[in-house]
């Protein structure tokens, strides 16, 4: 059976969150659990929550009385520490987008590889698929999503073509996307061009910047003081959200200063000022590492 998911910078992940043996850590992203498996075996008597929208990774549940398995949106994370009786936590990882099984199953509609249903959701109880957005969304709507979320250079084209074919037919499947766009992407580029579009209404069917907005800004008030804020990212929007909200303490990145002495109010500062990529052998063994980029913050004291 083909490997769930390889974790990505690993150790240098696991070590910014500074593991005190006997702490409470949440990690935001469990899929194959492989960083969960990490953060188990640095850990004493402390105590970890594992968030995950995607049923399919139950399987790869630890069996361990210190491990807590929550099948929702990170995006309500603050809820559940307080449901499961937790007071704020020592650290906080969350190693962002989707996995390799997510992208790797035909089924689930998230490649251009296969040809299959677009659907493209990680959680299957939500009801939005990419084909709906594809056949119900207005032409302003369509052309947002994949100016802003997939950066597609020629969208208006793009839209203009999606537009025509679900005239004629429903775009159902990945065959039918890529007949109605065929028009428009690059004959030398198709696989950076379909990423972009596959990009976009991913984001979209998942809302993925605004859960991650959601998720950023309880992390405050769920870390402790001194507590650890680690994210992986994989590409540049999530990026960027995640950059501003480290430097100025709101996802908007608009710095706050207080009035009597001029500070930036941030509850966060940098640990690494320089992101942390994988290495070269860590891509060679492992190509999907090579967008990563690993963000490490620590709550301030108050
Ligand atoms: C890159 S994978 C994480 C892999 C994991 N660190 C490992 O080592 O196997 C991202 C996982 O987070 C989940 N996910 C993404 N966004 C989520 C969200 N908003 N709420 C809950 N789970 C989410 C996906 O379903 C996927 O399984």
């Amino acid at each position: 059976m083909a490997e769930y998911h390889v974790p990505v910078l690993l150790r240098e992940s696991v070590d910014g969150l500074d593991i005190k043996p006997d702490g409470d850590y949440l990690d935001l992203t469990f899929g194959g659990g492989g960083h969960s498996r990490e953060i188990l075996r640095r850990l004493g008597a402390g105590r970890l929550m594992g968030f995950d929208q995607d049923e399919d990774v139950l399987p790869n549940i630890p069996e361990d009385e210190r491990f807590v398995f929550v099948n929702h949106n990170f995006r309500y994370l603050q809820n559940f520490v307080r449901y499961y009786g937790w007071g704020q936590v020592d650290g906080i990882l969350a190693d962002l987008g989707v996995s390799s099984h997510e992208f790797d199953e035909a089924e689930r509609g998230f490649s251009f590889r296969f040809d299959a249903e677009l659907d493209m959701r990680m959680n299957r109880r939500s009801v939005l698929k990419a084909s709906d957005v594809l056949n119900d969304y207005p032409e302003e709507q369509l052309l947002s999503i994949f100016r802003n979320y997939g950066e597609v250079e020629n969208a208006g084209r793009l839209v203009a073509a999606l537009l025509k074919a679900r005239q004629e037919k429903a775009i159902v499947s990945s065959d039918d996307l890529y007949r109605a766009i065929l028009p428009c992407v690059p004959k030398m580029k198709e696989k950076k061009y379909l990423a972009k579009v596959y990009q976009a209404l991913r984001i979209e069917v998942n809302g993925e910047l605004d859960a991650l907005k959601e998720m950023l800004v309880q992390t405050a008030k769920v870390l402790k003081p001194g507590g650890r804020l680690v994210v992986i990212t994989y590409h540049s929007l999530e990026d960027r959200i995640v950059k501003n909200f480290f430097k100025t303490g709101n996802v908007e990145g608009k710095e706050e200063k207080d009035l009597l002495y001029g500070r930036v109010n941030n509850a966060f500062e940098l640990v690494n000022r320089k992101i942390i990529v994988p290495s070269e052998e860590e891509i060679a063994s492992n190509p999907r590492a090579r967008s990563a980029k690993l963000r490490i913050a620590r709550k301030v004291e108050e």
